[in-house]
């Protein structure tokens, strides 16, 4: 596994947790923390003893941002060729549920971050905001896309051209975020949901995710067409039997991933 300490991980179980590791710099997305979240992820994602992933910073900053340093001096043709914001696309190709888990700050790419997660857990103090407008720039990774698709136009063109600032109850009110939870207890009951979703059948949960994240991005009879073929190939794996058997015979359960 790359380790430059940028993002530190646990294994608990089913359950990963990773752990955006520069503090001092409110989480800001560097280059190398992306890639090292990207590969870190990937390398996971292919560990069939894992069922769900929670992502999560530090208790002031989920992430603040793109590395505003990093990229200040940048010309476009420098953003083009580094593909500056190309690892953001590999978290969306990851096939095992990712929680993110937020607290403090989640603005401009740290939010990006947090909206191509699966569900977002967030505590009370959190605060969700696209900022770039005050850089003299727009958000470039789902910000403009995702944003707008979870908490609809009005207040995404707040957020997006005047810096509105969403609390984690107007972001739980908008659509943006599923759970608000005290600040105290926001690793402990986003690790106690990932462990709820690990324990159910690894295939079912990977092909419903691709399927209710298709539906954001295609036709609505392309997208059931998808979903029958998910559901019609499930019925080849063992966990269909034995989950549909359970049922019948009054019993758990149990889940093979096969
Ligand atoms: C680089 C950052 C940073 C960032 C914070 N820091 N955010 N460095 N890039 N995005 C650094 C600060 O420079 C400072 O370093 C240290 O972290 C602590 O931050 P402070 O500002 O001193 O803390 P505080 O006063 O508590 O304010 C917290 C904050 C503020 C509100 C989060 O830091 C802030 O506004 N940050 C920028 C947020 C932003 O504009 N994000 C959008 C980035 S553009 P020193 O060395 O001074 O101690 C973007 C585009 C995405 O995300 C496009 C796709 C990739």
């Amino acid at each position: 596994m790359p380790k430059n300490d940028l993002v530190l991980v646990e294994i608990k179980d089913r359950v990963a947790l990773l752990t955006l590791n520069r503090p001092e710099a409110m989480n800001a997305l560097n280059s190398a923390l992306m890639l090292e979240l990207m590969d870190t992820l990937e390398e996971l994602d292919r560990d069939d003893s894992l069922g769900c992933f929670v992502l999560t910073g530090s208790a002031k900053a989920f992430a603040a941002g793109a590395d505003i340093k990093e990229m200040a001096e940048a010309s476009s043709i420098d953003m083009l060729l580094k593909d500056h914001i190309g690892p953001f696309d590999r978290i969306t190709r990851i096939g095992k549920p990712i929680i993110a888990a937020v607290s403090g700050w989640c603005l401009g790419g740290g939010n990006e971050l947090a909206m191509s997660c699966d569900m977002i857990l967030a505590a009370e103090g959190a605060k969700f905001g696209q900022p770039e407008i005050n850089l003299g720039v727009m958000p470039g990774a789902g910000g403009t896309q995702r944003l707008t698709r979870a908490v609809g136009k009005a207040i995404a063109m707040e957020m997006v051209l005047n810096n509105r600032t969403l609390s984690a109850a107007e972001a739980l009110q908008y659509g943006l975020v599923n759970k608000v939870v005290p600040d105290e207890r926001y690793m402990e009951d986003a690790l106690a949901l990932a462990a709820e979703i690990a324990a159910r059948a690894p295939l079912a949960l990977r092909m419903g995710k691709q399927a209710v994240n298709r539906a954001l991005e295609t036709h609505l009879a392309d997208g059931i067409a998808e979903e029958r073929h998910a559901f019609y190939f499930l019925f080849s794996s063992e966990d269909q039997k034995e989950g549909m058997r359970a049922f019948s015979e009054k019993r758990k359960p149990d889940w093979k991933g096969k």
